[in-house]
């Protein structure tokens, strides 16, 4: 250790960052990232923690806890719905975060208002109980998207919408255009027709093309565009690209605050949504002899009883810390790591000659974010299990993330499991788990499901890639057996550890 307690790097890490920097001498132009790390980030480094879940959450800078703590200690801030003194100091945060949000994403002026929502998927979950969906209209969805998208078939379906899923070319696990194109050609225009899609996959890091938005919407289809996993290292630019309706979470983007998302609904869809209830906070009048409501209008129409109004001037906060790093440098900085990673994943091979390594998804950057699915192999080629993987990894401080990322469907994709297969599976019946159901595919001719992701953001290094790639390497030649059994299992998505 160093006196900074930070561990020096290996002669052969200095040796793999020189070929690294030779080859992406673009990555240099990045290094104001190091220094921030250093001085904002160090517990990282202080702590030897190699972090590569930040598909998952972002990281905080120590900067942004200390401005929100000095602000909240500054002011006397308290609930929104009054007009007295403290109230309406709280109003002026709430407003200048919203209009912050506004700007950050370049919404043309009056084309977009901002709902603050709890995460990405309470704003998936607006659009998908307010959308009039209806029969003969449809929700057309890709085949790749988080769960909270999936999920709003359920709406669509309970409303006679028929529901339609638009399939992944294999091997890539981009949106097989052709097909989206039939799909959305069928739909009747006079009805509502609402197609979703991910910027980018939260699974493959695959960045779908945004000018499917338009595409779509000159058939007369009302787009959700998912921008979680897309924001934290992209510009989104709503004066580009104008989807009706945007979904994110602020944690992916900077770290803190958690329970703050965003629904950015355009304010031609606006008027397409139907509140099936309202609540506190949601209307200007209620009235219950009258068993009438009038509903507030535009954004404070969603946003149900008391906001997290104290962690809502937080977002402002993050936003200027993203831009203070420019969302250009991270993008940078995380396609030159992510071109490195996916080389040496793809030269990893045990002494046999076998590949270690399978990635799902594109295995270069072209359209593609720094998010690597993939899976790890034994001598004999059987499949690591991604559970103790997770596990041996946690061991040397690397937190990766494991599992289906709640994206069944590109998944699927990538195994290339068929209806049989999901038959077979949900034959399991009410015990079935994502863990059950692999076992039941490794029996149907060594199939798979699940597995390992490694995703990079805004402080990611060379030295956590490097990291990563010599723990993959210390798998060489390890037989499936040997590197032995996994000690917790997940239940609900939570992780349960023996005795817990
Ligand atoms: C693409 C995508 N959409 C939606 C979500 C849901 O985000 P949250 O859990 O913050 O609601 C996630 C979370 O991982 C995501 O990656």
């Amino acid at each position: 250790m160093s006196p900074s307690g930070v561990s020096p790097a290996s002669a052969a890490e200095d040796q793999a960052r020189a070929a690294f920097l030779q080859r992406y001498p673009e990555f240099a132009r990045t290094a104001r990232i190091d220094a921030l790390r250093a001085a904002d980030y160090s517990r990282l480094d202080v702590q030897g923690q190699v972090y590569l879940d930040y598909t998952g959450g972002s990281l905080y800078g120590e900067s942004q806890i200390r401005e929100h703590g000095e602000l909240l200690n500054r002011h006397v801030f308290s609930n929104p719905h009054s007009a007295n003194l403290t109230s309406a100091a709280t109003t002026d945060r709430v407003e200048r975060a919203r209009r912050s949000v506004l700007e950050y994403f370049n919404a043309p002026p009056g084309e977009y208002v901002a709902v603050f929502t709890l995460n990405a998927t309470g704003a998936l979950k607006h659009v998908g109980e307010s959308y009039a969906f209806a029969p003969g209209g449809r929700y057309v969805l890709t085949a790749d998207n988080h769960n909270s998208v999936n999920g709003i078939r359920e709406f669509a379906r309970s409303k006679g919408a028929a529901v339609e899923y638009a399939p992944l070319t294999t091997p890539d696990l981009r949106i097989d255009v052709r097909r989206l194109d039939d799909l959305l050609d069928a739909a009747d225009r006079t009805r509502p027709n609402l197609f979703a899609f991910p910027a980018q996959s939260n699974f493959s890091g695959v960045k779908h093309p945004l000018d499917l938005i338009e595409r779509a919407q000159k058939r007369g289809w009302d787009v959700l565009l998912d921008a979680a996993a897309f924001v934290p290292t992209n510009r989104l630019d709503l004066s580009a690209v104008r989807p009706d309706f945007v979904s994110l979470s602020f944690y992916k983007m900077f770290g803190y605050p958690t329970g703050v998302g965003c629904l950015l609904i355009r304010s031609l869809a606006l008027q397409k949504l139907v509140r099936p209830w309202y609540a506190g906070g949601t209307v200007n009048f209620a009235t219950v002899r009258g068993r009438a409501h009038l509903l507030a209008p535009r954004e404070a129409g969603f946003e149900d009883g008391t906001l997290s109004y104290l962690s809502i001037p937080a977002v402002e906060i993050g936003l200027r810390h993203l831009e203070s790093i420019g969302i250009d440098t991270i993008q940078t900085r995380v396609r030159c790591l992510t071109a490195w990673l996916l080389e040496r994943l793809l030269a990893l091979q045990h002494s046999n000659g076998r590949h270690m390594a399978r990635i799902y998804g594109p295995v270069d950057t072209t359209d593609r974010g720094g998010t690597l699915a993939l899976n790890l192999y034994d001598p004999d080629g059987h499949l690591l299990d991604y559970r103790r993987v997770e596990e041996l990894a946690s061991l040397q401080g690397i937190s990766l993330r494991t599992g289906c990322f709640c994206n069944p469907g590109a998944g699927e994709t990538a195994e290339g499991l068929t209806d049989d297969d999901m038959r077979a599976g949900l034959a399991v019946g009410a015990d079935v788990t994502l863990h059950r159901f692999r076992e039941v595919m490794q029996q149907r001719g060594g199939k798979n499901a699940g597995a390992i992701r490694v995703s990079l953001g805004l402080m990611s290094n060379f030295a956590d890639v490097h990291r990563f790639i010599t723990f993959a390497e210390g798998l060489r030649d390890q037989a499936r057996l040997a590197i032995g059994a996994v000690s917790f299992d997940v239940d609900s998505c939570r992780v349960m550890r023996e005795g817990s």
